[in-house]
């Protein structure tokens, strides 16, 4: 069965990463995580992949002069490893719209709630501070607007009197966990079948 080449792209610790490689160890799962790039040398994610045997690798925005030229070298590693689909997994950077025409349709993200509520950052303190009885999180395909692109798959978590951001966050990522790789089949699937 010929699987989908996957591309991750973190920031941080990788948890939504190390969900995703788990669910790619299925001999059935329609994707295959090829390589793992960071753009934060310290991003606890790379030593975990690399861990899994991926190839695993930071680029450092910090390190080159424009977002042009930083986003040529994340394009040249990825289009290395023949990628097909980008998965955006705590990715803290805005592509340009340049960078996504490259990979029309093609990047995903997993977004923190559920959209388009609460686009951008700080989306549990947000939550709780609009008082919504309902929370979550969303994969979406990746456009050129910030979080706006078409939604994919949708988790809800309630939200609990007693939360606060630490905790609302622990119970959304727990849904995170659950519904990115289920996300990512689908589109890898479909993306096969066409
Ligand atoms: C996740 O909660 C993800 O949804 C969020 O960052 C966290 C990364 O955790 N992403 C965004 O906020 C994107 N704007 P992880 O590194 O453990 O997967």
């Amino acid at each position: 069965m010929r699987r989908a080449r996957v591309g991750i792209l973190i920031s941080g610790r990788g948890s939504n990463m190390s969900a995703l490689i788990a669910a790619a160890k299925a001999s059935d799962y329609p994707a295959e995580i090829v390589c793992v790039i960071a753009n934060r040398p310290d991003a606890a994610g790379v030593g975990i992949a690399a861990a899994e045997g991926i190839s695993a690798q930071v680029i450092d925005h910090k390190a080159f002069g424009s977002k042009a030229d930083f986003e040529a070298a994340l394009a040249a590693a990825l289009d290395a490893y023949g990628v097909e689909i980008i998965a955006l997994a705590g990715f803290m950077r805005v592509l340009s719209a340049d960078f996504i025409a490259r990979y029309p349709g093609r990047i995903l993200n997993i977004h923190p709630s559920l959209l388009p509520a609460f686009k951008g950052l700080d989306t549990h303190e947000r939550a709780l501070a609009a008082g919504v009885k309902e929370h979550g999180c969303s994969v979406h395909i990746v456009n050129a607007a910030l979080d706006d692109g078409p939604v994919l798959m949708q988790a809800c978590v309630p939200v609990l009197a007693a939360d606060t951001p630490e905790t609302l966050a622990a119970r959304v990522l727990e849904a995170e966990h659950r519904i990115y790789p289920a996300a990512l089949a689908e589109f890898a699937a479909r993306l096969l079948a066409s």
